[in-house]
């Protein structure tokens, strides 16, 4: 049997709230152990021979959430944030942020800089974690980027063909999904990686983030290795 390790792995990272509220607990505490796995997802990725992953981790919907839970929210990316650069270097990983990051306070945007320009030189590992991201929000600084090159004359509108498009995206040069795992029970994309998910394997389950550990994804792994794999039909590997 092909037991072939897909190349792109991306997680909607869900059931942070759900599963604190089980074990009669603040939804702060799932966030907060859902950020450890995190950092422990990212050690299994790299042992199994995974070469991206992408995690939604906010959504540019999650800032309607109560002021207490955002504050929460923000506290934890800014101390993850920092402590991501020693799990960089552990895993030889290049860090990416995609999203609109302009919306967060100044010294996020700045400790995200720094994680990038860090670990820029690593190609071990490419983890690109979504914050104040939304697909739709992409696709359209994306586009009004291209209007503005055309509109300059430095675009010929005959040009933009798919793999022209893709350059104006937040994960531009990064090959699109393999597998999409989504946790915690829902059945939807939240508006994620709308475009890059086109011919992606999906997988849902109901083990919450936080619960979500190496079994559980080498669980996926198995069900993606039994999947025929076709892109309009054509099987892979055929
Ligand atoms: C979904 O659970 C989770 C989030 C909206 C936040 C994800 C954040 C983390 C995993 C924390 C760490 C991330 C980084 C990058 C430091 P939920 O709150 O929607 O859970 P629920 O659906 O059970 O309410």
């Amino acid at each position: 049997m092909d037991r072939k390790v897909p190349a792109h792995v991306a997680i909607i990272l869900d059931g942070n709230g759900r599963w604190a509220k089980a074990k009669g607990m603040p939804r702060s505490y799932g966030h907060m152990k859902g950020c450890a796995n995190l950092e422990s997802i990212c050690d299994d990725v790299k042992e199994l021979g995974i070469r991206y992953l992408t995690v939604y981790a906010f959504s540019t919907e999650n800032w309607k959430r109560s002021r207490e839970e955002v504050e929460g929210l923000m506290k934890l990316f800014r101390s993850y944030l920092k402590r991501c650069i020693k799990i960089s270097d552990r895993n030889k990983m290049r860090v990416k942020v995609i999203g609109d990051i302009s919306g967060f306070d100044p010294d996020i945007q700045e400790s995200i800089h720094i994680l990038e320009e860090h670990s820029k030189e690593y190609t071990e590992l490419y983890f690109q974690i979504a914050l104040n991201y939304g697909s739709r929000d992409e696709i359209l600084r994306g586009v009004r980027r291209i209007a503005c090159e055309a509109a300059e004359g430095a675009l010929s509108p005959e040009a933009i063909d798919e793999t022209v498009f893709e350059r104006y995206l937040d994960t531009a040069g990064v090959p699109d999904p393999d597998l999409l795992i989504r946790t915690s029970g829902e059945l939807r994309l939240s508006n994620f990686l709308l475009w890059q998910l086109a011919y992606s394997e999906f997988y849902f389950t109901e083990v919450p983030w936080p619960a979500f550990d190496r079994q559980e994804l080498e669980k996926a792994l198995e069900v993606y290795q039994m999947r025929d794999r076709r892109y309009g039909g054509i099987k892979e590997g055929s």
